[in-house]
């Protein structure tokens, strides 16, 4: 990609059902760059699926491989990363991306991260409740740490392909 960015890799963050991964393995595509999906990292290294890293070892060691893979992708470059849904929620990742990468939130009105997610089977912070109800409780408590993205896109109306398409745009002139 030829565009006047200064930072070297490409951050997606944003809440569960937001389009993080097809977004990302796009953009990827468009860029040239490699693709980083932390949550397949993480299980290709465990050998081990997320929900069952969270039923077995709990979600704060979850957490502590989360982080510990951020400070990998700090080495990186010109990677587009999938975050995990709750990855930024932890400002020190949060901060680290930044310097690492131009962060860019992907948001979704909760109707229609409810409609994508579903249930919410395989994403055990979806587990506990009513899943609209947690979905929301948990927006709330996150909004803040999204919301410093460096770009934010809605993708509650979008393909992927304008999803994607709409972030090229935006980074000619980060
Ligand atoms: C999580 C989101 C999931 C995954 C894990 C925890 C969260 O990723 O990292 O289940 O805390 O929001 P996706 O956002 O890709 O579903």
């Amino acid at each position: 990609m030829t565009t006047g960015r200064k930072k070297q890799n490409v951050i997606l963050c944003g809440f569960m059902g937001t389009g993080k991964s097809s977004v990302g393995r796009r953009l990827a595509e468009l860029t040239g760059y490699g693709f980083l999906d932390m949550d397949a990292v993480i299980e290709s290294e465990e050998r081990m699926s997320i929900p069952d890293i969270f039923a077995t070892r709990g979600e704060p060691a979850f957490r502590a491989l989360e982080s510990g893979l951020v400070d990998r992708i700090c080495r990186m470059v010109r990677q587009v990363v999938a975050t995990g849904g709750g990855t930024v929620a932890n400002p020190e990742n949060l901060a680290k991306l930044k310097r690492c990468g131009t962060v860019v939130a992907l948001t979704a009105d909760i109707e229609t991260i409810f409609a994508r997610v579903g249930s919410g089977e395989g994403r055990p912070m979806l587990k506990q409740g009513d899943t609209e109800e947690r979905i929301r409780t948990l927006l709330q408590k996150r909004a803040e740490a999204y919301a410093q993205a460096d770009l934010t896109i809605d993708t509650s109306q979008r393909t992927i392909e304008e999803v994607a398409r709409r972030i090229m745009t935006l980074l000619q002139g980060d």
